[in-house]
């Protein structure tokens, strides 16, 4: 083990710093309008079997290369490889640095939300006033860019901290409160008038409506969340400490993400049925549907406030996740300073997260393959560097770095013994057989 690198302080500290990246925007902004999207109750159920299948192997593999490694994801693929792998770090990286553009806009709307519920303007019962004010400030060319700076600047303040007493500690603090709030939301929503329908489309499921575009969906939200594929796992085991417990922690951060994604559901469909609105409302279903729903609440500015307060929480300990891999990958590679390499990779994810806000608005003509900048990357990475990086991660330990592989896992993991059988199975012939399958058939091309 590298003496003089960063190590997260105990188990405890990288399970909580982990579960921090996973859980976010993904969980609780994106699952509960991709169901609502996705026909409920049956993509639950898929979305829940994908994450406890593939999803907890491609993280255990993940973590397998961190910790074994010691180094960011093109460094730890040279040392294991060579060839042609780097690459599959460097893409990586790559696609961190591009979720985090636009990843940025939206937290950068939660600050916003979160301040507009205080002062009360986005909280008339009437949601298409709600619709056009929203429309109004996202197309914006100002206002939410300068919330976008805010935070990334917000981002950049703990990633200077370090990785214990940065990331690890606001994790610790940050984690916590989020579950606070997340349970009071829950209670408030399911005691709502009406809310049952919404219990009932979320938890009975209809399988009728299932295609491969189900599928597909399900594999991107789970990569997403679990915030695989593109190198953070790697990243952030690479911070382990040397006989850190790699399948009993990759289990706890699994069983973690999935409670934020299912409790958030049950924050948000039963108040959407609750008031008649429509579960299919797509990304507006937070900014839209929900400020109108808090808006006839006894109360509602409070929850409203509670709510984007806890959206901008779980956005910035992912973000942070995703700033850490670019950093890393400059530290281990060029041995920069954390303070220089930081910020410069602040002020890049700055320059291409302004034309990704702006792409919404005054920037709307310019498109790539009949989409704007923002929406081109979220399709980019979730439908499709995503998925590949899972798949290719899932070759690497499955097929290249077998034996060594299965010695870390058990290194250090009382659990590992129990589970190495399966997850040799899932690595080797599941994950990449299903990831492969979906992708080809999700993305139209037979
Ligand atoms: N998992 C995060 C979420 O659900 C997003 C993310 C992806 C974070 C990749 C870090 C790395 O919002």
């Amino acid at each position: 083990m590298n003496p003089s690198r960063e190590h997260w302080t105990s188990r405890m500290g990288f399970i909580l710093a982990a579960a921090g990246s996973a859980v976010g925007l993904g969980n609780v902004w994106r699952f509960p309008y991709v169901t609502g999207e996705n026909g409920g109750g049956a993509f639950l159920l898929i979305y829940l079997g994908i994450v406890f299948s593939i999803g907890v192997s491609v993280l255990i593999a993940e973590l397998i290369i961190g910790r074994a490694t010691q180094r960011d994801p093109a460094g730890a693929f040279r040392k294991l490889a060579g060839g042609a792998w780097p690459l599959v770090g460097y893409m990586s990286i790559l696609t961190a640095f591009l979720i985090l553009s636009f990843y940025c806009v939206i937290a950068g709307w939660t600050l916003a939300y979160m301040i507009k519920s205080i002062t009360g303007t986005i909280l008339t019962a009437n949601s298409e006033a709600i619709g056009a004010v929203f429309y109004a400030f996202i197309t914006d060319p100002l206002e939410p860019v300068l919330y976008t700076a805010l935070f990334i600047g917000l981002t950049v303040f703990v990633a200077l901290g370090g990785v214990a007493s940065g990331i690890e500690r606001a994790a610790r603090i940050l984690m916590p409160a989020l579950f606070v709030v997340l349970l009071v939301l829950v209670v408030r929503s399911v005691t709502l008038e009406g809310a049952g329908e919404g219990i009932a489309f979320f938890l009975e499921p209809d399988f009728s409506k299932v295609t491969w575009g189900t599928l597909l969906a399900a594999l991107g939200q789970a990569f997403f969340s679990l915030s695989l594929g593109m190198g953070a796992m790697i990243t952030y085991g690479s911070y382990m400490q040397r006989h850190d417990d790699i399948a009993g922690s990759a289990l706890a951060v699994t069983v973690l993400d999935a409670l934020v994604a299912v409790l958030s559901g049950l924050v948000i469909l039963p108040a959407v049925f609750a008031f008649g609105a429509a579960p299919t409302a797509g990304p507006g279903l937070t900014f839209i549907t929900l400020p109108s729903i808090f808006a006839q609440m006894p109360f509602g500015f409070l929850f409203a406030t509670l709510f984007f307060f806890l959206l901008a929480i779980a956005a910035l300990t992912s973000a942070v996740a995703l700033l850490e891999v670019v950093i890393a990958y400059f530290m281990d590679e060029s041995g920069a300073n954390r303070k220089k390499v930081a910020v410069s990779a602040g002020v890049a994810t700055f320059a291409l997260a302004v034309p990704a806000s702006l792409s919404l608005g005054v920037m709307s003509g310019f498109t790539i393959g009949g989409q704007v900048l923002f929406d081109a990357l979220d399709f980019l990475t979730n439908n499709i560097t995503l998925p590949l990086g899972g798949l290719l991660v899932a070759l690497f330990l499955g097929w290249v770095m077998k034996q060594e592989g299965e010695e870390e896992l058990r290194d250090g993991s009382a659990l590992a013994p129990a589970l190495v059988g399966a997850w040799r199975l899932i690595i080797r012939f599941i994950a990449p057989v299903a990831i492969l399958m979906i992708l080809v058939n999700g993305l139209g091309f037979i």
